[in-house]
């Protein structure tokens, strides 16, 4: 794909749906908060990498509500679209439901907003395509997350100066080739 100035939400939008087995839950089967965290990062992951195209990292998640429990047994879908793009941070809004399988009743679990940051092959902030909202739900998810942008970048703390160590998988699928001081 070719890379573009600037992409719709659409293209971008993305969603993941697991089955709560036994190993997401607590001895009383309820699900943990982590694994319902996890999946929220990791399609919040995928809908800001299908809009960078470059590899990016969570810099930051605003607040996790759990607003109903979870069990095993019920299906999980998470959906996640972007709704904010600055120069190289990107917002990701993402809304998780639970379903239960027994009567097909689906429940709001989590609405999150995830902040994710594209890097270069230096690891630096690089820019990313603008977004274009289109409807009018993306036009009002863009202005309030325009504001709340703002009020980040009011209390966000800078990057550490070092990391603990720059140890990189070998052979992983990226497009790019990694180059490493
Ligand atoms: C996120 C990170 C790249 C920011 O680096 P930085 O040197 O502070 O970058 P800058 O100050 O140039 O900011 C770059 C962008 O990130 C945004 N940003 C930085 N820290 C942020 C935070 N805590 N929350 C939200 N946005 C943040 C800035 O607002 C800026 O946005 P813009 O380019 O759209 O204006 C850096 O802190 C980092 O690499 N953190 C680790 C991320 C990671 O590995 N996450 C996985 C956890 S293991």
């Amino acid at each position: 794909m070719v890379q573009s100035e600037s992409r719709t939400v659409t293209e971008s939008k993305s969603s993941i749906m697991e089955l709560m087995e036994p190993e997401h839950a607590n001895v009383h089967g309820n699900v943990q908060g982590g694994k319902i965290m996890k999946m929220v990062d990791q399609v919040a992951y995928i809908a800001a990498s299908r809009h960078a195209l470059s590899n990016v990292v969570t810099a930051s998640a605003d607040r996790f509500d759990f607003l109903s429990p979870v069990f095993v047994g019920n299906v999980v879908h998470a959906m996640a679209s972007v709704n904010y793009t600055g120069t190289s941070s990107m917002e990701i809004g993402v809304r998780v439901e639970a379903q239960c399988l027994n009567s097909g009743k689906i429940v709001h679990v989590n609405s999150a907003y995830l902040t994710f940051v594209a890097l270069d092959e230096k690891d630096n902030p690089k820019k990313v395509p603008k977004i274009i909202p289109e409807t009018n739900e993306e036009k009002r998810r863009y202005e309030e997350a325009k504001v709340r942008k703002e009020n980040r970048l009011k209390v966000q703390k800078k990057r550490s100066p070092s990391a603990p160590c720059m140890t990189r998988l070998q052979n992983t699928p990226f497009p790019y080739k990694r180059d490493v001081d």
